[in-house]
């Protein structure tokens, strides 16, 4: 297939680039590099240097480019500052996707896979997750995804969308192959926070929370290989049903405390990694873990990653032949 890649300089994106081009699909990535690093992605890819919220260039991109899918990663990510700057978040997290189904149905594109999330169940009343459970995001960021659900789910019944919803847990590691990784900048994730702790270029790790109903008071997570993730992208894209809206959780089933990968990370790192106790943060749920049941099932997706230290020292890898991340050897 020929595939259009928003966000294809991200974190997750330039790696589900790289699977694509792994199955010989053709890409084309479009990112404003607001975020993203050009260095990211992989050269066999196109690259369109341009912003989702430019209504000439991107129906034009979409028009003209003969793509038969849309894989979609372009967002803004950061749940604080969601709540923040709400309007921020829907801009660019809903008005600009508005922006790409209307592109898609002029170009009569009609197979999207989008980037969801676990934020969208907010605080769930069971564990471990099923994708039936009560949508209920406590973030402005966690709404905007869920509002793109709908879009979607109203898509397919209006025009015939045919799209698949993968919701994330927490996304981790890096290519296998050490040529691409993670850095968001500034750094808001656990696990390349503990590397840059193990690195020098922080002092300490701050652990949100430690009197959380957990078994040691620290907040539990789902980890999933980048890699994995992958995955589930090419299978989605290759699965999807025409004219339906489909969302799968995408996690390994199994839940990290942050206390457990703070030790896990000093055994793969071999530095101590100071730790200091904070105050829990607003609006973190203290629990959450799949039920990646469905898409097993469904798609016969299957981690190759089960092991957080694996997860951990994939990214260490990388971290460590790129101490200041890309652009900075
Ligand atoms: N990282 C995680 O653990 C995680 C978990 C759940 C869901 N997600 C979702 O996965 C997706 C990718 O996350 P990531 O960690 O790779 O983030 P990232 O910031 O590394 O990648 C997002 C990319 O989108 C680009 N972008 C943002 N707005 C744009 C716009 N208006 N026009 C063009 N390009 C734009 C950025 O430049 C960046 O390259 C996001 O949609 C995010 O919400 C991530």
């Amino acid at each position: 297939m020929n595939v259009f890649v928003t966000g294809g300089a991200g974190y997750i994106g330039s790696h589900c680039v790289k699977r694509l081009l792994a199955a010989a699909h053709q890409v084309t990535v479009y990112d404003s590099l607001i975020h993203g690093h050009r260095q990211a992605v992989d050269p066999r890819a196109t690259f369109v240097h341009a912003d989702l919220a430019d209504r000439e260039k991107l129906p034009g991109v979409l028009a003209f480019g003969g793509f038969d899918a849309v894989m979609h990663f372009a967002a803004f990510l950061n749940v604080g500052e969601s709540v923040e700057k709400p309007l921020l978040y829907y801009r660019n997290n809903v008005a600009n996707t508005i922006n790409l189904l209307e592109g898609m149905q002029r170009a009569r594109i009609s197979r999207l896979v989008f980037s969801g999330t676990c934020a969208v169940y907010g605080v769930p009343e069971r564990l471990p997750i099923t994708e039936d459970l009560p949508k209920r995001p406590i973030s402005p960021y966690g709404t905007s995804k869920l509002t793109v659900e709908w879009l979607l789910r109203d898509s397919a019944k209006a025009w015939g969308l045919g799209s698949v919803s993968l919701r994330y847990f927490n996304a981790a590691g890096a290519a296998a192959d050490g040529s691409i990784g993670e850095d968001h900048r500034p750094e808001i994730h656990l696990i390349p926070v503990l590397l840059e702790v193990a690195l020098g270029k922080r002092e300490s790790v701050d652990v949100f929370g430690t009197d959380y109903p957990t078994p040691d008071g620290s907040c539990v997570r789902d980890y999933i290989h980048v890699e994995d993730l992958a995955d589930a992208h090419l299978l989605a894209l290759e699965l999807l049903t025409p004219g339906q809206a489909e969302a799968y959780n995408v996690g390994t089933g199994r839940g990290y405390s942050v206390l457990e990968v703070l030790a896990a990370a000093r055994a793969v790192t071999g530095h101590p990694i100071p730790q200091r106790l904070a105050a829990r943060r607003p609006g973190d749920p203290p629990v959450l873990y799949a039920d990646p049941d469905r898409i097993k099932q469904r798609l016969g997706w299957k981690p190759r990653y089960t092991e957080l230290s694996d997860m951990i020292a994939s990214a260490w890898r990388w971290r460590q032949a790129h101490p200041g991340g890309y652009g900075s050897e």
